[in-house]
């Protein structure tokens, strides 16, 4: 069942619709109310294709996580930007492969910290921690962040579907090489980013909603996103469409996504 308004956390208001709480719909999960279904519900008018997108985002998260902490061995995890709790957390993947694995969520919305708390306040080596992906070099000095991500260390930092809030005023170049340059050689980075595809009717749906919400997305093109993603080298396959990084076979396939979401694995060497 959803959430209803006399289960909202308190000093959160949830007459206004809420980015994290949009895709945790759209995620068909229940931590969203009336304002959140009702802006997710004009998107979907025009962009039918956006929960299988989330959920194909979800997946592709799964195959990254998996493969980071089984075929590399990275055993620390900061997930800036992680939104509600969903099915397979980085945690859940992470501790799966190898249990001594440490996780660090990151989001800006008390919403969502109040949320991870709750579910992982038994959790050992797992922490949530409110911070800012537009200043990167907080959550990087952050005491909760370093208490368990050593930096000296490898360590895979994930940005899935969370740097396109970034607007290209508040320098998205910078917030990138600012988290690279935190990283020792052998970490990777994560990354989903909309991709900008044009003015069409999903494109605008989509950006409608989220503006509504208070977080404008900027969409990006593939050579746009892989100047950002300059001192990384991508990985095999490269910046592609999420349902052709690695698929499994039970991932669904792509179809024709009126709104489509590039993501890579990338090193730093
Ligand atoms: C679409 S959800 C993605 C959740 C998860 N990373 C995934 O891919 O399934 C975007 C999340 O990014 C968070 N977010 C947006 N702007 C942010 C910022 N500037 N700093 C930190 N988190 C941010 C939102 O609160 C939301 O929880």
């Amino acid at each position: 069942m959803a959430a209803d308004e006399r289960s909202a956390p308190v000093g959160i208001d949830v007459t206004i619709p809420n980015g994290a709480r949009i895709y945790d719909y759209l995620l068909g999960g229940k931590d969203n109310f009336a304002a959140d279904r009702a802006a997710a519900g004009q998107m979907l008018a025009a962009c039918p294709s956006a929960p299988a997108t989330a959920t194909a985002n979800r997946a592709f998260l799964q195959r990254a996580v998996q493969y980071l902490a089984k075929e590399v061995g990275i055993r620390q995890f900061l997930d800036i930007g992680n939104g509600l709790p969903a099915q397979n957390n980085v945690h859940e993947i992470a501790k799966r492969a190898a249990p001594d694995s440490r996780v660090v969520y990151v989001d800006n919305d008390p919403v969502v910290i109040v949320h991870g708390q709750a579910l992982l306040t038994k959790a050992d080596s797992t922490a949530v921690v409110q911070g800012d992906l537009r200043r990167p070099g907080e959550i990087i000095a952050d005491p909760e962040v370093t208490a368990l991500i050593d930096f000296s260390r490898p360590v895979g930092v994930l940005l899935l579907a969370v740097l396109h809030f970034i607007t290209d005023s508040e320098n998205p170049a910078g917030v990138v090489a600012t988290l690279r340059d935190a990283m020792a050689p052998g970490s990777h980075l994560v990354l989903s980013h909309t991709e900008d595809v044009g003015q069409n009717d999903a494109m605008i749906a989509a950006k409608r909603g989220f503006r509504s919400a208070g977080v404008p997305l900027t969409p990006r093109s593939h050579a746009e996103l892989v100047r950002l993603l300059d001192g990384f080298e991508l990985l095999d396959p490269g910046l592609v469409d999420i349902h052709r990084w690695r698929p499994a076979d039970s991932d669904p396939s792509g179809g024709d996504p009126d709104w489509m979401l590039l993501g890579c694995v990338a090193r730093k060497n």
